[in-house]
């Protein structure tokens, strides 16, 4: 999975605490992957947590000092726990051990962890990680429905082969997961209660069993869309093309490998799911305007000077969303070489759309930052050069304001 930098939870101040489980060494990973996010990360860990790693490899990945002692003399006002919790945006223990699971079910407060967790005045996530017996254990599980109940949010765990050998729940989540989760509790949830349906990547179109026509979309943008509105509280189906990238969590993946493919998959969801014009389409696919008018079953020899493939036109999916009798709101996206605002203002004009995303097909291809321009009825808005997601997240804010209007 690839997380993108998300700018709602840049510069958020997030106090990590690791307690003591074979999974702790997952934390070292996730400290990283935080920092990168450009979180503020603060660190502490309880004292069985040293047992499975050192404060000095979470000290050096964090930058900064972990805490373990209630009665460190290094906190300036002698209340680490008040001091702590305060600044917090949020509390994540991961992993949260079964015992310390019990301990903040009962509110108990015997160290620094489980005091700054009771003084909090911040959101609490917890990402259990334990052996499966442990955690189907009902002292755990009644352990759990009541953290969810007190308004703690519970990260997991998940399935699959444990540290003692057994198979089943209790592995903590990974710590890409977890980030994606620290992104979308820090998103406002302006998507609530919307359904979005987007395209992504390139499509290919068969020639014969080993050679098709294909283009140099990466993904990229359509991947980023799908992980911003699903961090904003949407319900996310991805139809995508070939691409190398991961599902972004949360969101809904289904494969369409060719033009008709896709077609056909986008059309079926906007009938099943009785799409209308508060949901939404967002048409970022590059989809191939032709396709071989016949596939060849046997690979095609080569003998001529030249040869010619007959090409037929591929249904544009765009234009037949948006003239749908009952018509999501479509956005498309324009990728040009020359006169880019010029072209992409005529295909939203002609493809009836109420916004299109203009951007250079030579300069956003492949890259991991893009510089676009929307169009809509009230004219251009120009957007400075960022990465993908960031673009996602101010595209996605457009919309939310087009549509309260
Ligand atoms: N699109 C689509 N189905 C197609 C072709 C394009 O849904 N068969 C969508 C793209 O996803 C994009 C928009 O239409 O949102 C514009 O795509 P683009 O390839 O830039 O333009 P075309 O309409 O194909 O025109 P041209 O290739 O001539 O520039």
């Amino acid at each position: 999975m690839t997380i993108s930098t998300n700018t709602n939870i840049r510069r958020k101040k997030l106090v990590l605490g690791i307690t003591g489980g074979i999974a702790a060494y997952k934390a070292a990973e996730l400290v990283r992957l935080l920092v990168k996010a450009e979180i503020d990360v603060q660190v502490v860990m309880t004292t069985a947590a040293c047992q499975f790693i050192t404060p000095v490899t979470m000290q050096a990945l964090s930058g900064k000092p972990v805490f373990i002692d209630m009665w460190d003399s290094s906190i300036s006002n002698g209340m680490p726990h008040i001091e702590l919790s305060r600044e917090a945006d949020a509390i994540l223990i991961a992993p949260a051990s079964a015992d310390f699971l019990a301990k903040l079910v009962h509110g108990r407060a015997d160290d620094l962890l489980s005091t700054l967790c009771l003084a909090r005045d911040c959101p609490l996530l917890v990402a259990p990680a334990m052996n499966k017996q442990m955690w189907e254990a009902p002292a755990t599980q009644r352990n759990i429905a009541q953290l969810s109940a007190d308004g703690v949010t519970i990260l997991g765990p998940e399935s699959g082969v444990q540290a003692c050998g057994e198979t089943g729940l209790g592995r903590m989540l990974e710590a890409e997961t977890l980030l994606a989760h620290i992104n979308s509790h820090f998103t406002p949830k302006l998507l609530a209660n919307k359904r979005v349906l987007i395209t992504a990547g390139a499509t290919i179109e068969k020639i014969d069993p080993v050679r098709a026509i294909t283009n140099l979309s990466s993904g990229k943008m359509g991947y980023a869309i799908a992980q911003a509105a699903a961090d904003m509280g949407a319900e996310v189906t991805l139809v995508s093309g070939a691409t190398a990238l991961a599902t972004p969590h949360n969101v809904t993946h289904i494969s369409a490998i060719s033009a008709e493919n896709m077609y056909q998959a986008v059309m079926k969801n906007i009938a099943t799911l009785k799409f209308g014009p508060k949901d939404m389409f967002i048409s970022v696919a590059a989809v191939a305007d032709y396709s071989p008018a016949q596939t060849s079953t046997q690979k095609i020899k080569k003998s001529e000077q030249t040869l010619t493939i007959a090409l037929t036109k591929n249904k544009d999916i765009l234009a037949e969303v948006a003239s749908l009798p009952n018509a999501p709101f479509c956005v498309g996206f324009a990728a040009e070489s020359e006169n880019l605002l010029e072209y992409a203002e005529a295909k939203r004009l002609a493809k009836k759309l109420p916004l299109i995303v203009a951007n250079l097909a030579t300069d956003a291809m492949g890259s991991d930052d893009n510089q676009v321009t929307l169009l809509d009825k009230n004219g251009a808005h120009t957007f400075a050069r960022a990465p993908k997601v960031a673009v996602a997240q101010q595209l996605l804010q457009h919309v939310v304001k087009m549509l309260q209007q």
